[in-house]
Order: structure tokens, then sequence, then C-alpha cells
């Protein structure tokens, strides 16, 4: 199957997450609504990371709904996201409206965002499940490259590849590494009647996945003129990567038993040179 045909799969498969997740408690749009100081869990966390975002010009790589631009954007940014699904990009911008925060929301897939846009950012953002939709790791970090001058800025935080590997369908608590770690041609195919956030049924439900490891990624951004700066590991995840997580009382998942044996997410800042 062409690559084409995988991204227009997973363009309706997002499609068709968008309202659910727009509804959703975990997304809490509510929350931007009501408090113009409320930024999210995953800008919060992110923000921390970056160096300080006040007057920056931010693109947003597969932006979503917009919850994290918009943090992002609280935080002083001058946000632009950008993503294939035109239903997450028709609820971002009422996002933005609706709660009264400026921000520039674009339709365009990954790879094509560099001719819809055209134009230089001080820090390119992007992650918590974004690349994992992505075929081909290399040319992303072309892309990224090419939306930074010298002193340019890139943060991503993901789940580790590790994580992506290990079989989510097991009924007991052993870590069994089932799936690829490193980046093939051939995706990982999935059919999923529900969406992690939201209660509905998806109308799309097939969608097609590609694991990068850590030194695929890391790569890729060396080789488009980035240098690393920071990478980090975190013993804990947005979202339940499968039975051998638990929910802590701070709204994140971490491994139920022995977390000094596997990280669950990973951060990278790196500057254009
Ligand atoms: C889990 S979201 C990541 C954003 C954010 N962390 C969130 O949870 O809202 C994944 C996004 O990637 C987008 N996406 C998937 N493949 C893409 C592609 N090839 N180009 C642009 N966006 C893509 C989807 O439409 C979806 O909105």
């Amino acid at each position: 199957m062409p690559v084409d045909e995988f991204m227009e799969t997973n363009r309706a498969n997002w499609d068709s997450r968008a309202a659910i997740h727009y509804g959703s408690d975990i997304y809490g749009i509510q929350r931007f609504l009501d408090d113009p100081n409320f930024v999210g869990e995953v800008a919060s966390f992110d923000a921390e990371r970056m160096p300080p975002l006040t007057g920056k010009k931010l693109l947003h790589l597969q932006c979503h709904i917009g919850t994290d631009t918009i943090g992002l954007a609280r935080h002083g940014a001058e946000v632009t996201g950008v993503d294939i699904s035109p239903k997450s990009i028709e609820l971002a911008r009422q996002l933005s409206e609706e709660s009264g925060t400026p921000a520039r929301f674009l339709v365009s897939e990954m790879y094509d965002a560099p001719s819809v846009l055209g134009e230089p950012f001080d820090v390119v953002y992007t992650g918590v499940g974004a690349i994992c939709w992505l075929p081909d790791i290399a040319e992303w970090g072309r892309v990224v490259g090419s939306f930074l001058e010298p002193g340019g800025i890139f943060y991503m935080r993901e789940a580790h590849p590790i994580v992506w590997t290990i079989d989510d369908e097991r009924d007991d608590d052993e870590i069994v590494i089932k799936w690829p770690y490193f980046e093939i041609d051939k995706p990982t195919y999935w059919e999923e009647e529900t969406t992690y956030a939201g209660e509905g049924v998806l109308t799309s439900k097939g969608s097609y996945e590609w694991n990068h490891g850590v030194a695929e990624v890391l790569q890729a951004l060396i080789d488009a003129g980035l240098r690393i700066d920071r990478v980090e590991d975190y013993d804990s995840l947005e979202w339940e990567s499968g039975p051998i997580n638990q929910l802590g009382e701070d709204g994140r998942f971490r491994l139920k038993e022995g977390r000094e044996r596997l990280p669950l997410m990973w951060s990278i800042l790196a500057t254009k040179t």
C-alpha cells in the first residue's frame, strides 16, 4: 500500500476521534474556557523544560485539537498549529476563539508543512503521541530543521520507543516485547472501536503506526543541523499504555512495580546551529 493511503487512513481515524476528544474530560476543554490561566498538564510539563516562550514564534507540529498549542500560547508564545486532520483543526480554531487565546491553526500533512507555511519559527514543538504516525523520521528531521534558523529551538516529549514495543494485550503484568523498536517500512495496523479519551464509537477504526528508535530520532535531528542540548527519560506517561501501568494521584501513569526498569517517556531539547 502506498504511504499516501496509510496517511489517508490515519487522517480519517483522527477526524473521527476529534469531536470525541473535544468532549472528553481528559482534554479538559471546559477548563480552558472557564479559566484564562489554565494551560493543561502537557504544556505545563513542557514549558518548564524549554527556554522562556514569551514573544517566541512557535510552530506546533501535529497539534490535534489545539489544547497543548493553546497552553503554550498562554505561556506567552505566538503559536501556529498544523495537523493533517481538518476536523481537529476546526475544533482547535473553535477553542482559540471561544477561550479568547490567539492562535493560528492550519490543515497540513506534516511532511507538506514547509510548502504550506514556508516561514521560520523560533521554536518547533511536537510530541505526546505524534511521531508514531510518521513513516520516515529522517525526513521528519529535515522538516523540523527547515523551520528553524540558527539559534532556533526544537523540543519534543514523546512516548519512549520501548513503550511501543510492548505487548499491551496480555492479562498479566509481564513486560513482553512484541512490536518493532526500529523504524521499518511496514507499519503496524490497529483497529479500535473506541479512543483513549471520551465516550463514543469511532467511525474510522483503522490506523497505521511506525516506531522510531532513540538513535534514529536523535540522528535525524543531528543530520538536519541541530545540536542536541538535553535528553531526558521519564518514568511516567500521560496515557495508559497497557495493563502494566497504573494511574497515580498526579494524573500520570506509571509501571505498577519496578519503575526503575523502564522509561515510559523521553524528551529532547535541541538548537539549530
Ligand atoms: C495524539 S495527537 C498529538 C497531539 C497532542 N499531543 C494531543 O494529544 O492532542 C496526534 C495528532 O497527529 C496528527 N497526525 C497524524 N499523522 C499526521 C501527519 N502525517 N501529518 C500531520 N498530522 C498528523 C493526528 O491528526 C493527530 O491530531
